[in-house]
C-alpha cells in the first residue's frame, strides 16, 4: 500500500523499512492499518509532548481508527526502573504493536520494554557485559521507531543502552531481535531541535562513520567492509556537509534532511566497528555527565589526527568527503587534512571543549585509566594504551591539532 503522504519515499534495508521526507510520520497510522493494528503502546518523553512532536502520529492513529496508550515517562539515559515500569504496562495492555517517538533515549527504552515483556528477569541480565549473558529467546512486538533527533542512529541498530542506578553503569542490550521494523525519517520532527544538541547529536553520528570506516576490526580483514564502508563515507560527505547548515539554520529543512538520512546510514555501520573517540568519550559522560555527543566530538579530531599515521589511506579518503581538496598533497598531508576539517567543524558550529569539564590536567590520568578499559578504545585503527590514551586527552585539554 502506498504512503498515503505523496512526499514520503520507502525503501526495505537489512529487513527494515524505511519511510522518508518530510511528513513521513504522519504515514504512521496507515502502516499499522496495513499491519490489521488495533492498538499500540506509544513511548515517547514529557518534552516531546510539551512540544507536540508526537501529534501527527497521534493524528495519524486516529485516522485509521488504531487505538493508543501513550508512556510518555522516558527520561534522557533511561534507567532500569523506567524499562521495567514499562513492560508491566505492555503486558497488562493487549497491544498488537510499538511506537516509539524521540531521541536515542526513547528509542531505546521502548526496545528494552518490548522485548522484555516476553522475558523473565531483569533487562541486565541480558547485557553484553560478562556478568550480563541470559539471552533472548524471541523478540517483543513489531516496532515503529520515529526519531526526533539525528544522531545514536538507534532507528536502525539492534542496540539499547541501559542505565543501571545499582552499579551507577550505563548497559548495553544488543541482539537482532531488538531491531525495528519500520522507521519513519521526518526532518520537520527535528526542526525545533536546539543548536547546541543538533551539534552534538550530528557530530555523534558522523563520529560513528568514521570510527566504523577506520576501526581495527575492518582493516584486519581486508575486503571484508565493502558495504559499510560505502554506507559510512556516504554518511561523512552528507553529514559534513549539511552539519553547520543545520545547526546555524535550524528551519532549512534540506540540510535536516541530508544529516538525519547520514545518521541513519551511519547507524547501519556502526556495528562494523569503533574506536578512540566513543572510548575515551564515555569516561567524560560517566565521570562528568557530559552528554553523549559532546564528549564524543570533543576528542574526535585528536583521535582523527593519531589515526592519521595508522590507516593514511583510508583517513585520506574521510579527508575527501569532508570536502577537503587533497590533490597534489601527499598522502600523510591528505591524512592529515582530515583532522583539521573536522576542528574547523566544530569551531563553526561552537563546540564545546574539554577544559569547559576537566579543570585539571591530574583528572586525565584517571580518565585514561578508565578509557583504556573500554572497548571501543580496543577497536580504534590501533588499539590505545594508556599512554597513548593519556596523550591525546592532554592534547585536548591544550586544544592542540597539529596545523
Ligand atoms: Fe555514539
Amino acid at each position: 500500500m502506498p504512503a498515503k503522504n505523496s512526499t514520503t519515499n520507502s525503501v526495505t534495508i537489512g529487513g527494515i523499512k524505511l519511510l522518508i521526507g518530510n511528513g513521513a510520520s504522519g504515514a504512521v497510522g496507515l502502516e499499522a492499518a496495513a499491519r490489521r493494528w488495533n492498538k499500540v503502546f506509544l513511548v515517547t518523553d514529557s518534552e516531546i509532548v510539551r512540544l507536540e512532536l508526537h501529534k501527527k502520529v497521534i493524528e495519524s492513529l486516529e485516522e485509521y481508527k488504531v487505538e493508543y496508550d501513550l508512556f510518555d515517562q522516558v527520561p534522557s539515559d533511561p534507567p532500569t526502573a523506567v524499562v521495567e515500569k514499562g513492560t508491566q504496562l505492555l503486558r497488562q495492555g493487549h497491544y498488537d504493536g510499538v511506537v516509539a517517538i524521540g531521541g536515542g533515549s526513547v528509542m531505546d527504552a521502548a526496545k528494552a520494554m518490548n522485548i522484555m515483556q516476553f522475558h523473565e528477569g531483569e533487562v541486565l541480565d541480558y547485557d553484553n557485559s560478562p556478568s550480563g549473558g541470559k539471552k533472548f529467546s524471541r523478540p517483543g512486538l513489531p516496532l515503529f521507531s520515529i526519531p526526533t533527533t539525528s544522531g545514536t542512529g538507534s532507528e536502525v541498530t539492534q542496540y539499547a543502552v541501559i542505565t543501571s542506578e545499582k552499579e551507577n553503569r550505563k548497559a548495553t542490550i544488543g541482539d537482532p531481535m531488538l531491531v525495528s521494523s519500520e522507521v519513519f525519517l521526518d526532518p520537520e520532527l527535528t526542526i525545533g531541535l536546539p543548536k547546541r544538541i543538533t551539534a552534538a547529536t550530528g557530530i555523534d553520528a558522523i563520529a560513528h562513520a568514521i570510527e566504523a570506516y577506520t576501526s581495527n576490526r575492518v582493516l584486519n580483514v581486508p575486503g571484508s567492509s565493502v558495504f559499510s564502508d560505502t554506507y559510512a563515507l556516504q554518511a561523512v560527505r552528507m553529514i559534513g556537509a549539511n552539519l553547520c547548515q543545520a545547526v546555524k539554520e535550524g528551519a532549512d529543512l534540506e540540510a535536516r534532511k541530508q544529516v538525519m538520512l547520514g545518521a541513519a546510514m551511519a547507524g547501519f555501520v556502526s556495528q562494523a566497528g569503533s574506536g578512540g573517540a566513543h572510548g575515551m568519550g564515555t569516561p567524560l559522560g560517566a565521570r562528568y555527565h557530559v552528554p553523549h555527543g559532546t564528549a564524543v566530538g570533543i576528542m574526535l579530531p585528536y583521535v582523527m589526527e593519531f589515526n592519521a599515521s595508522i590507516c593514511p589511506e583510508r583517513m585520506k579518503e574521510i579527508a575527501k568527503a569532508l570536502g577537503c581538496e587533497v590533490e597534489g598533497m601527499t598522502l600523510g598531508e591528505g591524512a592529515l587534512s582530515a583532522s583539521k576539517k573536522m576542528m574547523q567543524l566544530l569551531k563553526e558550529i561552537d563546540f564545546p571543549t574539554l577544559t569547559e569539564y576537566v579543570k585539571t590536567q591530574e583528572e586525565l590520568q584517571l580518565l585514561s585509566e578508565d578509557a583504556v578499559k573500554d572497548k571501543c578504545c580496543m577497536l580504534n585503527a590501533k588499539a590505545l594504551n594508556v599512554e597513548e590514551i593519556l596523550a591525546l586527552y592532554q592534547a585536548a585539554w591544550k586544544g592542540e591539532v597539529r596545523e
